[in-house]
């Protein structure tokens, strides 16, 4: 089968590699349609580079059709259509009934310290064939794929995959009193869904970003948007905003390549030029990442408010100001997104009236042979890339 597969730093391809099979009772083969690529993918070649390998299989927001199922499969068959969620959860463990299937203790990679394995990611997470691809094997074929009706085109529902449940639990961990105020750092895919969302909710939301595409997207549902990301001028017109006293609640969908740390971004670039193996180490004991958001999030937030991380983090010792954080009393919640905690929350939204704009949210179709050109808009956020859905 052709798929989208890891060279290196800034290097994707698209091979051809062996067509995954059954190897479990309860998997089942999916032939992808429409897969989304994420900001978490550009981390992996960038930051996240060192805990890759070459020819690894990339992509965790795919949804296709069933072709196959193993023997122990009772809830599918052949034909139905379905959406994968990005974290591999069993969906009957102590974690997965507790709602936390990030944290599923059958995929678990306790041999890493880390949580459940995801589809196409890094060592740390099991480094398992992604969804970037013609087709796809899915373990737990019985709780794990989300069945989704036929009819509306895969835009309706791909997004079950990520995008939505992550923006949902962002706006969920961010708690704002009703009718309270949410400041969202970023507009890529994850912000702008979790203004959408909290927009629904009730909430008034204010989004902070520099990209023109992306702030006209936002301000054409009617959210308040700030065209800058500089800490003091975010922080300064949200006090302007909020009668001096900050935004009840702070999402940051933004992660460890924010634009506006030098000194962290230098770290990053001249990691690179380390062999992978020191780099792997230096990021388990060592801060990397780029915080300029997070730092906004801290300073733009009330006291007593919320600080919500959609943004994904790598490295290990990021210097925080705790001193400011205990002040302020600020709540911090954060984590990959739990899918299947929100799907039935979510899923009534998936409609003709279409609250949240899935239907139009993707900017660019492209078939899965232009996802290298696709990956690199992406990541320059070049021709209006927002969104991008690759078909196999
Ligand atoms: N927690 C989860 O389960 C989960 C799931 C999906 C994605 N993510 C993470 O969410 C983050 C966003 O993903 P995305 O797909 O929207 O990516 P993206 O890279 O397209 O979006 C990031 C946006 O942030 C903007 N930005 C950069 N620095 C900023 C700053 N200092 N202030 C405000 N805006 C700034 C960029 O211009 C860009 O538009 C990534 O870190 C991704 O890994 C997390
Ligand atoms: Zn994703
Ligand atoms: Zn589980």
């Amino acid at each position: 089968m052709r798929a989208v597969t890891w060279h290196g730093r800034d290097d994707v391809r698209v091979d051809t590699v062996p067509d995954p099979s059954i190897t479990d009772p309860t998997d089942v083969i999916v032939e992808i349609t429409s897969s989304g690529i994420c900001g978490s993918d550009l981390h992996l070649i960038e930051v996240m580079a060192p805990f890759m390998s070459v020819g690894d299989v990339m992509g965790h927001e795919p949804m296709g059709v069933v072709r196959e199922v193993g023997p122990g499969v009772t809830e599918l068959r052949a034909g139905d259509r379905v959406v994968v969620p990005f974290n591999i959860s069993c969906g009957t463990c102590w974690m997965c009934n507790q709602g936390l299937q990030s944290q599923c203790e059958t995929t678990q990679n306790r041999d890493q310290g880390y949580g459940a394995s995801l589809f196409g990611y890094t060592k740390l997470y099991g480094q398992v064939p992604g969804g970037q691809a013609e087709f796809l094997r899915v373990p737990f074929g019985n709780t794990l794929p989300i069945k989704v009706p036929e009819g509306p085109a895969d835009d309706r529902f791909v997004y079950l995959s990520d995008v939505l449940p992550t923006a949902w639990q962002a706006v969920q961990y961010a708690a704002p009193p009703p009718g309270g105020t949410v400041l969202v750092l970023g507009l890529g895919p994850i912000g702008d869904m979790a203004s959408r969302i909290a927009t629904h909710l009730g909430y008034r939301v204010i989004a902070s970003d520099i990209v023109p595409e992306r702030l006209a997207r936002a301000r054409a549902r009617g959210i308040e948007v700030l065209e800058t990301t500089e800490q003091d001028e975010v922080v300064s017109r949200v006090q302007d905003m909020t009668d001096g006293r900050g935004a009840d609640a702070v999402i940051d969908a933004v992660g460890m390549e924010a634009h506006g740390s030098p000194a962290a971004k230098l770290a990053q670039k001249a990691s690179a030029l380390v062999p992978d193996a020191v780099m792997q180490k230096v990021m388990q004991v060592a801060g990397v990442d780029r915080l300029a958001a997070l730092n906004t999030a801290i300073d733009a937030v009330r006291r007593g408010g919320t600080i919500s991380l959609s943004g994904v983090y790598g490295g290990a010792t990021d210097p925080l100001p705790l001193m400011r954080l205990f002040d302020k009393q600020v709540q911090l919640r954060m984590g990959q997104a739990n899918v299947w905690r929100w799907v039935p929350d979510i899923l009534p939204l998936l409609t003709d009236a279409d609250p949240l704009g899935v239907d139009t949210f993707a900017t660019h179709h492209v078939p899965l042979e232009q996802a290298p050109q696709a990956y690199e808009s992406f990541r320059q956020k070049q021709d209006g890339a927002v969104k991008v859905l690759l078909t196999p």
